[in-house]
């Protein structure tokens, strides 16, 4: 269900890998990166492309790389190393990979340890290698100017789902007699569709089949000799692909609000070369809901796969990776993971604990962990079996914020103590190309807000002292509520949910009850009389369908298309917001989409509006 197959491979001489379902190499065992180098690289003539003295992206300002086949990586890496190499503008690379069945790490360790010239790109590469958790996965190579979206699935499948269109391909399927799947004539007319007529391709295969599909498809197809592996191979090129590019041109954007959501958004713009002026009616970043001082990335899962589940788990993993970037660019270490233990405390995480290992979720994600082992973690007798979250940990939001600050500080302004008035927005339409609400329920005070319903749900969270047992408490506990580990003697308790409430005074009923909460699931952490210390109120941002509002209004008629909308990040925003910046960006400037379509449209701004219209006719 959640986890695609791991590639089953033996190793010829010890060193080359071989598929044992598909009978056939990955990689020719004889000068394996100049042959890729030969075939793909040259068959997509990239150097004479990419070293055009005036090489801007075909006209966007990035180059999209299709690939059917991720297996090894090894065309990616030596794709990313003559980009490295070639391009010194700012244009992007983008490398959407299609893998049905991805190579462990370790396998990918030993596939990749020959190919020395490329340490660096590996080291990137396996750090970020995702579990094979099905579905699209984006791993940004900041340093190399860079995006890999690979996508774990049957291509066949995931193909139309990804929002792209791609300058170039590389069809490195196994041999077509053993991997008929991905070489057949639908597949070949969807690639028409994620290709414009300049896009071309290039293959290790030369059957005359192959030559007739691509074709039929429109494509123009030429057949070449390479004197080193005395193979011939085919390239060419869609042209008859109807799609056009189209260029928005977005250099400056405004964003109002400077929380959590603004700073990331202006920073994943920045990396894009977009000039940014943040817009905060406070006299700091960071001082509302993401002003608390501690909040928990975590998973989320449910029983069966679901748009919640499709963009928060990718989301999640993309958070980590963000944030092990950003503590290479911080003094202090950003990212606490020691995991988190989750105890089951409604029925539905019951059912799903017991299901968990039907679900196939890769045990890194989500394990299930009995209470024998929850003791020896905990110290403490505890009753209830619970999910443990390997992967999951703690931030503290405006450090995190500050560092994407001072990495892209040259693009990024800060405008502090500026409310932004309906007044106001005229004058930041006119010095922007776009605006974009990051400003969470808060939004709704400057636009009509009847198709983008939105509300702030109050949220309480506690400060206690540290107990005898939980000082050496390590991980995150979770449950109908949540325990931090202790930070300078105190414990960050969380949270109440009050809808419809702008109290902003902490309530004392509040406090006892979280106390309670956390003393039904471990009852000897705590003595029962403990006492929450202060007390800090701050509001959520909930929408109708519980999922964030990412992208622009198109068709309202007092919004304007240059506005765009980022709000409504709930309970999670810490887990999702940049991967949905990522998201917000790439659509933007229309450039290869992280989501698919189907989760694009699950967040998409104009939903309410479709929904409403439809109940209408
Ligand atoms: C009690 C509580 C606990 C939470 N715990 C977690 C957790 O553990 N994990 C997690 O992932 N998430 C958690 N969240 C949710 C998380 O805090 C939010 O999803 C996230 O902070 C949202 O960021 P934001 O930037 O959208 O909103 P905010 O941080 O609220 O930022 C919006 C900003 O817009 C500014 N603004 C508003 N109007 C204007 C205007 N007109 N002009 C200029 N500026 C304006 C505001 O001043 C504010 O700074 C929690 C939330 C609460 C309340
Ligand atoms: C020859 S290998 C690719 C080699 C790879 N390009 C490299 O650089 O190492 C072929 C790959 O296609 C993948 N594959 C086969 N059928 C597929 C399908 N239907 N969808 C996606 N990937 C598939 C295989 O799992 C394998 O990893």
């Amino acid at each position: 269900m959640y986890s695609v197959p791991y590639a089953k491979l033996k190793w010829i001489e010890g060193v080359v890998p071989f598929s044992s379902e598909f009978d056939d190499i990955y990689y020719p065992s004889e000068n394996p990166l100049q042959q890729t180098q030969a075939v793909f690289l040259e068959g997509n003539t990239l150097l004479q492309r990419w070293t055009k003295d005036t090489f801007q992206g075909p006209p966007r300002n990035a180059f999209v790389i299709g690939e059917l086949g991720f297996g090894t990586g090894l065309n990616f890496l030596a794709t990313l190393h003559l980009w490295r190499k070639t391009v010194t503008q700012s244009a992007h690379l983008y490398y959407v990979a299609f893998e049905s069945n991805p190579l462990s790490i370790t396998d990918l360790q030993k596939a990749l340890a020959p190919f020395s010239e490329f340490s660096s790109e590996v080291t990137h590469l396996l750090n970020s290698y995702p579990p094979p958790l099905r579905g699209s996965h984006r791993l940004s190579f900041p340093q190399y100017q860079a995006t890999l979206d690979l996508v774990l699935g049957d291509a066949n499948e995931t193909i139309q789902r990804q929002l792209f269109l791609a300058d170039a391909w590389y069809f490195d399927g196994f041999n077509p007699a053993s991997n008929s799947e991905l070489w057949n004539p639908e597949l070949f007319e969807i690639l028409r569709t994620k290709s414009h007529s300049e896009t071309t391709f290039a293959t290790y295969s030369s059957a005359g089949w192959l030559r007739r599909a691509l074709e039929s498809v429109g494509c123009l197809v030429t057949k070449v000799k390479h004197p080193e592996g005395k193979r011939e191979t085919i390239r060419g090129v869609f042209k008859s692909a109807s799609q056009k590019l189209n260029v928005t041109k977005i250099k400056r954007a405004s964003i109002i609000g400077g929380g959590y959501a603004g700073v990331t958004l202006a920073y994943t713009l920045a990396t894009r070369g977009v000039s940014v002026h943040i817009y905060e009616q406070e006299s700091r970043i960071c001082s509302k809901a993401s002003g608390n001082p501690q909040g928990v990335i975590l998973p989320y899962i449910s029983r069966k796969p679901s748009a919640a589940s499709s963009l928060y788990l990718p989301a999640f993993l993309y958070a980590r990776q963000q944030l092990a970037h950003l503590e290479r660019h911080s003094d202090s270490s950003l990212f606490n993971t020691a995991g988190i233990i989750h105890f089951p405390s409604t029925a539905r995480l019951a059912a799903l604990l017991n299901e968990l290992e039907t679900l196939m979720m890769p045990p890194e994600i989500a394990r299930r962990i009995e209470s024998t082992e929850l003791c020896n973690i905990l110290g403490t007798s505890i009753q209830s079996p619970a999910f443990f979250y390997e992967l999951g940990g703690w931030i503290q939001p405006s450090s995190v914020a500050k560092t994407m600050l001072n990495e892209h500080g040259n693009l990024i302004d800060v405008i502090t103590n500026s409310s932004i008035t309906s007044e106001k927005l005229l004058t930041l339409e006119k010095e922007s190309d776009v605006v974009i609400y990051a400003n969470a329920f808060e939004a709704a005070k400057l636009f009509d807000s009847s198709d983008l319903p939105v509300e702030a749900v109050r949220g309480q969270l506690a400060f206690i002292d540290e107990s005898q047992h939980s000082t050496s408490l390590e991980q995150i506990l979770c449950y109908d509520g949540y325990l931090l580990p202790s930070q300078d003697g105190k414990h960050l308790l969380g949270a109440s949910y009050d809808h419809g409430s702008y109290e902003e005074t902490p309530r004392e009923h509040e406090n006892g009850e979280m106390l309670r909460n956390l003393c039904h699931w471990t009852p000897e952490l705590f003595s029962e009389t403990a006492q929450a210390t202060t007390a800090r109120v701050a509001f959520r941002t909930s929408t109708r369908d519980r999922l964030p509002i990412v992208g622009s209004i198109t068709s309202q008629e007092d919004i304007s298309p240059n506005h765009a909308f980022f709000i409504g990040f709930g309970s999670r925003g810490l887990s999702s917001i940049p991967l949905l910046a990522q998201q917000l960006t790439s659509s933007l400037l229309q450039e290869p989409q992280p989501l698919s379509a189907a989760e694009a449209k699950a967040v998409n701004a104009n939903r309410f509006q479709e929904r409403r219209l439809k109940k209408e006719s």
